[in-house]
């Protein structure tokens, strides 16, 4: 048992497991204040968070304009009565419109990606009829029952069965996999545009298009999950825009939607697709989130911020910009360890580096970390480690981290054989 009083009481008051790992890895302080793409710790120590608290720092930690806009909103109206109508909500869809490809323009708005995706499985049965769901395997969607349901790893799925059971999963990047299993049985096909945490694959080229033509033949919904994907880190406000004109009847978004200091997602679909808010306003509905006039002031006045940031600080070419710096850098270090690392992928702030066995890549992280860099696990590819860092991440702090990171893969290179 750790001795550090605040460990105990984690084990015993939230999650013993979750207080050992953190005193295996030697985690002896917790982070205490953040700033840009820095977390501190209790005894000062500063580390670089290359995680980006798991993909929601893309403006990074308490970015002054969004904690203003946030301040300025507390002082007026933070939760609605829900009995009139509120205009933030209205002011963050209608952002929403324009920032989501093509014709996408009605948002319900909800808390975490998987309520975005739970609210884009439910339309899609209201707007077909249809039962189905095809997904993919290593697919990440949640851990909700419907959100879980149609993702990728099974050891996450078991302990919980019955899921849904009409779901089926195919190989991701695979179209002709794809159409084999969309037919008119099939009411959605729900993708990640680049899965994250499958390891962070990136598609072929035309894969979207491709699954874009097969739903329409079958008549299926199409969802695309930017849930961690989206809000301008991989080169575009979505990564879907990788492949040109590709409109999904569905977009869930969240993660960087509330701007790094709110919990806030929305399921984005065309006019056609929700097409049953006409007759049924309320089929699904949540207190704090949508339905009615959907959503909360406080939350929407900061996603309205989040994505003005995005547009105004043009979010999508630092990401490119920084992203190749990161990139080389990475790819480098890889001609340089070809024991630890094998490959380097992904596009813009969304990077894998896949290390050449699952033990090298955990003792890279440990060794990261003990060098004050955070990086992340992939929750279905043991192998990868991810860096989706803020976009504000600044040049001289990428160029510090690879030092760092080399560091990190020369201990482990000298191992790297007996691991
Ligand atoms: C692609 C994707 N979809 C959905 C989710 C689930 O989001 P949440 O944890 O907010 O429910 C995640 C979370 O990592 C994700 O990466």
């Amino acid at each position: 048992m750790p001795d550090e009083a605040w460990l105990q009481d984690l084990a015993r008051y939230i999650n013993p497991g979750i207080a050992r790992a953190y005193s295996f890895l030697g985690v002896l302080s917790p982070e205490v204040r953040a700033e840009g793409a820095f977390v501190y710790d209790s005894e000062g120590n500063r580390y670089t968070d290359m995680g980006g608290g798991y993909g929601v720092m893309v403006h990074g930690y308490l970015h002054p304009r969004i904690v203003a806009r946030a301040k300025a909103q507390l002082d007026r109206i933070a939760l609605p009565s829900r009995s009139l109508p509120v205009l933030e909500p209205i002011a963050l869809a209608k952002r929403l419109a324009e920032v989501t490809p093509g014709d996408l323009q009605l948002s319900f708005f909800c808390n975490s990606g998987a309520e975005a995706n739970e609210a884009a499985l439910k339309f899609s049965r209201l707007r077909t009829g249809r039962k189905v769901f095809v997904s993919t395997i290593g697919a990440f969607h949640g851990k909700t029952f419907g959100a879980l349901s149609v993702s990728g790893r099974d050891l996450y799925k078991d302990p919980f069965r019955p899921l849904l059971t009409d779901v089926r999963l195919v190989p991701y990047g695979d179209a002709k996999a794809l159409e084999a299993a969309v037919d008119e049985e099939v009411a959605a096909v729900i993708l990640e545009p680049i899965q994250g945490e499958g390891g962070i694959i990136v598609p072929p080229d035309g894969y979207l298009a491709h699954a874009r033509a097969i739903c329409d033949h079958a008549g299926a919904m199409l969802i695309f999950d930017e849930v961690q994907s989206g809000m301008g880190r991989t080169g575009h406000y979505f990564a879907c825009e990788h492949e040109q004109g590709v409109v999904p009847d569905f977009l869930t978004v969240s993660k960087a939607l509330g701007g790094g200091i709110l919990p806030l997602g929305a399921c984005v679909g065309t006019r056609d697709a929700m097409g049953f808010l006409d007759s049924m306003p309320l089929i699904h509905t949540s207190t704090f989130g949508g339905g009615g006039g959907g959503g909360a002031p406080l939350t929407a006045a900061v996603g309205c911020e989040a994505i003005d940031v995005m547009r105004e600080e043009d979010f999508p070419g630092q990401a490119r910009r920084k992203g190749a710096l990161l990139r080389e850098g990475l790819e480098s270090l890889a001609r340089e360890f070809p024991g630890v690392i094998s490959e380097v992928r992904g596009r813009g702030l969304m990077l894998g580096l896949e290390a050449t066995r699952e033990g090298v890549g955990g003792m890279l992280m440990s060794e990261l970390l003990h060098r004050h860099v955070l990086a992340l696990w992939t929750l279905n590819n043991e192998r990868v480690l991810r860096m989706i860092p803020p976009v504000i991440i600044s040049e001289e702090t990428i160029a510090e981290t690879l030092g760092q990171i080399r560091e990190a893969a020369a201990q482990v290179a000298l191992v790297a054989e007996d691991l």
